[in-house]
């Protein structure tokens, strides 16, 4: 599948030779941050058939069978601070739309602030993670899509919100084209990351099907409901609460769901 990715991919592409593939692995992200912890090159990527322990936010699992999806992750060491990084995930949301709509023709929406869906059920997440090292700020960017999974390969509770490439088109896709459109739209996106910052986070208002929405906001145990404002300049979610009073909460500490499902 190496192979196959790489000739997608422009000969000239700086990071093509820092491809890493995996047949089997824990979680490309765990690994991922053992090599920039090691010093591994800006631009580094990994990529597995399959996880054993896929990670999604907030201590969540992602299933990762073989066969059937894209579990990528990025190295980057962006020549800034951690505090310039906050936009990090939403910018990684909007490429992995970008890659989605290149490689088979769809755009996705995105559910605040990590979920790529279509058709209110979940086609992909990003979990981005900051590896603290003296003196550099080191991000990995890690994406997985549902590529060819019918309805029957998602196990236990995510079945009736799950949904991949292959279910929204109705077509055979083909993983290797999805996953060099990915490290494409990441490689563009890393290009624009401080100078493309306001119309990146155009876009991703455009993407957000949240905006607009009443939701449930789930911290631990605690419910709260409110209305999806907006999102600020950092990616947290603005909502107005029914005293009239907004807020701005930080992804690290809530997931976002419908009034009565998984979408809304
Ligand atoms: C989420 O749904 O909350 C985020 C899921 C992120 C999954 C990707 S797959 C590649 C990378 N490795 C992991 O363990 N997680 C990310």
């Amino acid at each position: 599948m190496k192979e196959a990715i790489l000739q997608y991919l422009p000969a000239d592409h700086p990071w093509r030779s820092r491809v890493l593939w995996f047949d089997t692995i824990d979680s490309t992200n765990t690994r991922a941050k053992e090599l920039a912890a090691q010093g591994a090159a800006h631009g580094t990527v990994l990529i597995a058939d399959r996880q054993t322990g896929g990670r999604g936010r907030l201590g969540r699992s992602f299933q990762s069978p073989g066969g059937m999806g894209v579990y990528m992750s990025v190295i980057l060491r962006p020549q800034c601070s951690a505090q310039e990084l906050m936009h990090l995930t939403c910018a990684a949301a909007v490429a992995a739309c970008d890659a989605v709509e290149a490689a088979v023709g769809i755009r996705p929406g995105i559910k605040w602030t990590n979920d790529l869906v279509f058709g209110r059920r979940k086609l992909a997440g990003i979990l981005t993670e900051l590896v603290l090292l003296p003196g550099e700020c080191c991000a990995v960017v890690g994406i997985g899509i549902n590529c060819c999974q019918q309805e029957d390969d998602f196990q236990g509770e995510i079945r009736d919100m799950a949904s991949s490439l292959s279910m929204v088109t109705g077509k055979t896709v083909d993983r290797a084209k999805v996953a060099a459109a990915l490290m494409e739209a990441i490689f563009r996106m890393d290009q624009a990351l401080l100078p493309g910052k306001e119309h990146m986070l155009e876009q991703y208002r455009a993407d957000c099907i949240t905006l607009g929405q009443d939701i449930s906001l789930l911290r631990g145990e605690e419910v709260r409901y409110g209305h999806a404002v907006s999102v600020d300049d950092e990616g947290a979610l603005v909502v107005r609460f029914a005293d009239g009073h907004t807020e701005a909460v930080n992804s690290g500490e809530v997931s976002v769901r419908g009034m009565y499902g998984y979408i809304c």
